[in-house]
């Protein structure tokens, strides 16, 4: 094994020169969905739920570099986020805080702050005071299978973070509340007594009470959707970064990673179900454990305990290599595809969508581990 700082230097090399090669071939639309073989992207029109993803790895990049065509891309993806401040979806939270607020953080960017603030507030608009939570929102990606009213887990921690970052910059605490009261409704809906997390609930809108758990992407009703538990895992680890007046939500963090940790493959590297009956016959999930990674920085950067933050930041290491020596082109001497693409994410097997392609979150949250692995980037500034 090649010494793991200089393995993610080189793999932060390859990673930005594929996100190069990408922002210099798209020139309308967000890449989505990236073919293993060929590299060619998949591209929605207007950001999708992922759009933020792409655009802050372009905030990282700048970050990283300064180099002013860097910042010009960031500049112009963010732009192009704008419109979606209006669409009805709490996905909206993943688009603003990764898309706009990160330039606003990394940067202090005033336009991107901007947005970010617009996309922020009228997120918060869509608030159930009654239920104490947000519900997917009509134009969601689910919503249209399971209904507009309905808890997931997956974009809790970037609400979380974007809610009360906006609430800080215009002292507005009604913001920091909702996403209080979101993610502590969410460890009533998702989270299972031995840490797991089960990723969708139905809620009664007016009294915010558990009518019913299901796993809306996963193998199975009561199955670990790896992504599900990932999802949770940073979700309460920022939300525990963000609230900080709320044990309950780094306790919830702490137990979700415990869980992957004693559950994860040896390999590191999660299947797309944690109980699919065919394991090791079906697909991985890289974009899983490249959540997994990023969170357990976080998570290791917020726990007091030495031993246990220690353990959080190795396993995020070794997840990280593990993506990196196993899953990042090029993997091996004779594979000829372009470089730096991560293989092998598993967007939705019920539809056989992208079940091992490049996704870009997964690529995002690969680069946001790698570049704090590397010392380049405080993992508690995202
Ligand atoms: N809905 C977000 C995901 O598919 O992970």
């Amino acid at each position: 094994m090649e010494d793991p700082p200089k393995l993610w230097e080189d793999a932060v090399a390859r990673m930005t020169r594929r996100i190069e090669d990408t922002a210099r071939s798209v020139s309308a639309g967000f890449p989505h969905l990236g073919d293993p073989e060929t590299g060619a992207w998949t591209l929605s029109a207007n950001g999708d739920w992922t759009g933020g993803h792409w655009t802050g790895m372009l905030w990282l990049l700048v970050k990283t570099t300064g180099a002013p065509r860097h910042l010009e891309w960031a500049r112009r993806w963010c732009e192009a986020l704008r419109p979606r401040a209006a669409s009805n979806t709490i996905f909206r939270a993943f688009l603003f805080y990764y898309g706009a607020m990160a330039g606003h953080v990394l940067m202090g960017d005033a336009r991107a702050r901007e947005i970010a603030l617009e996309g922020a507030r009228q997120l918060a608009r869509a608030y159930n005071p009654n239920a104490r939570a947000f519900g997917l929102g009509a134009q969601a990606e689910e919503a249209s299978d399971v209904g507009a009213a309905e808890a997931s887990i997956d974009a809790l921690g970037p609400l979380c973070a974007l809610l009360a970052r906006a609430a800080d910059e215009q002292g507005q605490a009604s913001l920091r509340d909702a996403a209080r009261q979101h993610a502590l409704s969410h460890v009533d809906f998702c989270l299972r007594a031995d840490g797991s997390i089960c990723q969708s609930a139905t809620f009664d809108e007016n009294t915010g009470k558990v009518a019913r758990r299901y796993t809306h992407k996963g193998y199975a009703e009561n199955s670990t959707w790896a992504r599900a538990q990932a999802w949770g895992m940073l979700g309460f680890a920022l939300a525990a970064r963000y609230l900080p007046a709320q044990p309950r939500l780094l306790e919830a963090a702490h137990q979700t990673a415990d869980w992957w940790i004693a559950r994860v493959p040896a390999d590191k590297v999660a299947f797309w179900d944690f109980d699919h009956p065919g394991i090791p016959h079906t697909y991985r999930d890289t974009s899983a454990s490249a959540i997994a990674a990023a969170a357990l920085i976080k998570l290791a950067a917020l726990t007091k305990q030495r031993e246990r933050a220690g353990r959080y930041r190795e396993f995020a290491a070794q997840t990280a290599t593990a993506l990196v020596e196993n899953y990042l082109t090029p993997v091996s001497a004779r594979d000829s595809r372009a470089p730096g693409i991560l293989t092998e994410g598993c967007y939705n097997p019920r539809l056989n969508l992208a079940v091992r392609h490049e996704l870009v979150w997964g690529d995002y949250y690969l680069f946001e581990s790698l570049l704090a692995l590397c010392g380049k980037l405080n993992p508690l500034l995202l």
